[in-house]
Order: C-alpha cells, then sequence, then structure tokens
C-alpha cells in the first residue's frame, strides 16, 4: 500500500517570514488533519534553515526544488546534492518543466542530476509531462517514455525502490487553471507504472509513487486523488496559501 504524499512547490515566492508563517500554518493543518499522508514542502533555497526550524519535531519532509548536477567545485549559483542534504532535505524536485524550459535542462542533464542526488542518499520527484502540441499530436506517451528513459538511464533498482518519486506534471496544465482529468491522469499514470514495471520490475512498480502535477486546488483534488493511480500531488500556486493547501491536505 503507497502512501500518498502531498508536496508543495514554492517556486520563487514568498519571503522569509511568510515562508515561515505558511511553514508553520501547514504543520498545524498536517498534524490535526485525518488523513495518512506524508506532506513535503520545497521552499526557496535561502529560506530551507528558517522553514526546517519551523518544522522541527514534525514529520513533514523538506525538499530542494532543484540540485546540481556536479560535485563541489567552481558553479556558481548551484546548490550540491551534499548542501540539500546538509540543510535538511530528503528530496528534491528533478527535472521540473520550468528548468527544462527556462533553464534549458535537457533530459541527459536531468539523467545526470538524478545519478549526482542518488550517489549521496538524495532522493529525487522527478517530473515528466508533455506540451499541450505534443498531446495535441498525441505524443505524450512518446514524451514522457523519452523523459524516464534519460532520466533513468544509469539507476539501479534497488535506488528506484528507495529514492524514486516520478511527478507526471503535463506542462499544459501548470499555472494555468487547467487540469488533466482524473482519468486522463490516471492513463498516464498507468503508463508510467507500467514503463517503471518494465525498467525495475513489478515490485518496484507496484511500490513506486506517482505524484500528479498542475493546477491542483482544493476543487479537484479530491477527485484527483481518489483514483487509485494518483498517489498524491505535487502543488504549486495552490500551495502558496495556507487555506488551499491544507484543504487540499484533508481532500
Ligand atoms: P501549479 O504548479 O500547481 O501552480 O500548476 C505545479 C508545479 O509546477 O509543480
Amino acid at each position: 500500500m503507497r502512501t500518498e504524499l502531498i508536496a508543495a512547490n514554492w517556486k520563487m515566492n514568498l519571503r522569509r517570514d511568510t515562508a515561515v508563517d505558511l511553514a508553520r500554518a501547514v504543520r498545524h493543518a498536517a498534524e490535526g488533519g485525518a488523513k495518512k499522508r506524508e506532506v513535503l514542502l520545497a521552499p526557496p533555497a535561502p529560506y530551507l534553515g528558517p522553514v526546517r526550524e519551523a518544522l522541527v519535531g514534525s514529520a513533514i519532509l523538506l525538499a530542494g526544488q532543484d540540485v546540481s548536477a556536479h560535485e563541489d567545485g567552481a558553479f556558481t549559483g548551484e546548490l550540491s546534492a551534499e548542501m540539500l542534504l546538509d540543510e535538511g532535505c530528503r528530496f528534491s524536485i528533478i527535472g521540473h518543466s520550468e528548468r527544462r524550459e527556462h533553464g534549458g535542462e535537457s533530459d541527459e542533464l536531468i539523467g545526470r542530476k538524478v545519478r549526482r542526488a542518488f550517489d549521496v542518499g538524495l532522493g529525487a520527484i522527478l517530473c515528466v509531462g508533455e506540451k499541450e502540441d505534443e498531446r495535441l499530436r498525441g505524443h505524450e506517451r512518446k514524451v514522457v517514455e523519452r523523459q524516464l528513459r534519460a532520466a533513468l538511464e544509469n539507476v539501479q533498482k534497488e535506488e528506484a525502490d528507495r529514492l524514486l518519486t516520478v511527478a507526471y506534471e503535463p506542462v499544459w496544465a501548470i499555472g494555468t487553471g487547467r487540469t488533466a482529468t482524473p482519468k486522463d491522469a490516471a492513463v498516464m499514470h498507468r503508463f508510467i507504472r507500467d514503463w517503471v514495471g518494465g525498467r525495475f520490475g513489478a515490485a518496484t512498480a507496484e511500490a513506486i509513487r506517482i505524484l500528479y502535477g498542475g493546477s491542483v486546488k482544493p476543487s479537484n483534488a479530491a477527485d484527483l486523488l481518489q483514483s487509485p493511480e494518483i498517489d498524491g500531488a505535487l502543488v504549486g500556486g495552490a500551495s502558496l496559501k495556507a487555506d488551499s493547501f491544507s484543504a487540499i491536505l484533508s481532500a
């Protein structure tokens, strides 16, 4: 049985005070909630410390929003996997479509980031998903398969079992208010799970969590999360307000 994970991607938002206030409010909601779900926050990197302090003693997980493919060295502006571990992160988001799009990240680079994270025991929330024109041409499976293959090329089964979470995030649904229907999302989640099964075996496919992301909000969270194929959510915009994120946690 997979435990659902509700992950907040705060992106480049909030300030130290508002980030800490929001972390406290999420903690309050998560600890009071009836649902047995894991909760994860991915704050902007400078606020990892203050947010971690606000979460001391709670079960809420911390994550980076990105990680470098490199070890220490002359890589101005980058954050290494070890730094994220030092700051209390168990995971990093890797391959988010905004990094693919605005940061020009290739499938190959994302594969190296996953490799680097796993080398030091940092978990990955690996984001995959097709763009609108790719879906209109019926290429969504082809695109997601290419992304999975490149990202997980050098990953062993034991690492996938221990460290991998996948997030299916159709690019046309991110920040647009448009969401994949639970049925469409479930079809893609099944496809991803089958692919993982082919690559790592049936037990890994059964155990791995596949989150849905793309305009998840209080009004659609329950419908999405009730699908047995959907093991949680990666939430952007609606994670920035305590009331909307709390409503998703209890959806
Ligand atoms: P959104 O973002 O919920 O604002 O669509 C999701 C994401 O980018 O992970």
